[in-house]
């Protein structure tokens, strides 16, 4: 069997995709201090732990006051503010706010789909534009903005570089310009926001403008980091999820066909398809004091990538992980993080992915990747899939 990390043309360095067990679960990499954390049980041991491992890593590298997203922004929040935050954007961003988009997302899923036929980029048609005019009308921003909200996350989330401990330059080019995007994003986003509290409607914006708990509502801050996040995080990941489903059914005829003939198996295909490829492949925490991982000592202030992609190919974990299978039960596989960060939008991933791959599968009996125009696939280490994916149909 070709590996399908080199078929795909996988970044050389995830070798755990090619069926490569680390040297060990949990190991230092001396060039950019950062410890890296490969096995399942180590993964989820940090990732359950918000006390021992924080999300705010800011501080451990030492520039804690200078980051702008800090304010509001979950991802790098702990308890017990984190929980404060979360149950205050848990009351706009609920379960039904979620299962009331189902016909919109079906709609929207048929209008991309109706006009296409032969060859096309699934990205470009579909894949990208569902989850942003999805999350964008949840918001309340304006869905034809996307080309720019698709140029501040391709700025933001897609650099090649991988993380590098020891050398932080907070005033490098590549971080001003980070820092000038979440400026603009911010500024948009305020504009809106402010805009909503002059006259309320019936979004998301609304919402967290609205949302209260024990008497404390968000700060305008809050709500535009918060926003953010919503904004990259609830179209980016999930365009990866779309892109990286049809490449792995397509690497598998046989899989493909139990999903075509039973659609029923379509939730299992995508969490099979999350743990396979996981889109958002690494997190990171910084431990607060001396610890233990896997056997090794653990300093404070140590930077730890949880590797989410490689703990998902544990043999210790999963039956030959490097097998693709799509009835595969249980999998409790790491694609959504775990613990108090555990993924807000993952209902909504889920269903967008369902939806969209139950109607592409209707519309194109014969969809296949395009041999001649490979996948393209983001050189980015931090996550994994593809931004081009042409295919015939
Ligand atoms: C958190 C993955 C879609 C919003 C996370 C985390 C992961 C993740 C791994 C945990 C981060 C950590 O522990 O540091 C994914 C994947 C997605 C997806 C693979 C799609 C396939 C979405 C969507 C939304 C969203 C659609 C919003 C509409 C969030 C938020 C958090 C989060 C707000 C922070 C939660 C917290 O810190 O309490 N996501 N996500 N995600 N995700 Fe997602």
């Amino acid at each position: 069997m070709t590996c399908p990390a080199d078929q795909w043309g996988v970044d050389p360095g995830k070798f755990w995709m090619r069926g490569t067990p680390p040297q060990s679960p949990v190991l230092l990499d001396e060039s950019t201090g950062v410890l890296n954390v490969y096995g399942h049980a180590e993964a989820t041991q940090v990732l359950s732990d918000p006390g021992t491992y924080s999300s705010n890593i800011t501080r451990a590298l030492g520039f804690e006051g200078e980051n702008p997203m800090q304010e509001g922004n979950l991802l790098q929040m702990d308890p017990p503010r984190h929980r404060k935050l979360r149950t205050l954007v848990s009351k706009a961003f609920t379960p039904k706010v979620v299962a009331d988009l189902e016909p919109r997302i079906a709609e929207v899923t048929g209008e991309l789909l109706a006009p296409l036929e032969g060859e096309f980029d699934l990205v470009a048609e579909l894949a990208h534009p569902l989850p942003v005019i999805v999350i964008a009308e949840l918001l309340g921003v304006p869905a034809d903005d996307r080309a720019q909200f698709r140029e501040w996350a391709d700025g933001l989330l897609t650099t090649d570089a991988e993380f590098n401990a020891r050398e932080i330059d907070v005033d490098s080019d590549e971080a001003n310009r980070q820092m000038r995007m979440v400026a603009e994003m911010g500024e948009y986003l305020l504009g809106h926001a402010a805009e909503r509290r002059r006259s309320p409607r019936r979004d998301l914006l609304t919402d967290l403008l609205q949302a209260e708990v024990d008497g404390e509502r968000l700060k305008d801050d809050e709500i535009v980091n918060f926003a953010t996040v919503l904004l990259l995080a609830g179209h980016i990941t999930t365009t990866l999820l779309v892109g990286n489903t049809v490449l792995c059914l397509d690497a598998h005829p046989d899989q493909q066909a139990a999903v075509r003939a039973d659609r029923a198996l379509l939730p299992s295909a995508i969490e099979e398809s999350l743990r396979y490829l996981s889109p958002f492949a690494v997190v990171y925490r910084a431990s607060t004091e001396a610890t233990e991982l896997g056997g090794q000592q653990v300093p404070a202030d140590q930077i730890t990538a949880v590797r989410l992609g490689a703990a998902n190919w544990d043999a210790r974990r999963f039956a030959d992980p490097m097998a693709f299978d799509v009835r595969r039960d249980p999998n409790p596989h790491l694609g959504f993080g775990r613990g108090v960060h555990f993924c807000l939008g993952a209902p909504l991933a889920r269903m967008e992915g369902r939806i969209a791959l139950d109607r592409l599968l209707d519309r194109f009996p014969n969809l296949s990747a395009d041999p001649e125009n490979p996948p393209r696939f983001l050189r980015s280490f931090d996550i994994s899939g593809v931004d081009e994916l042409r295919v015939r149909t």
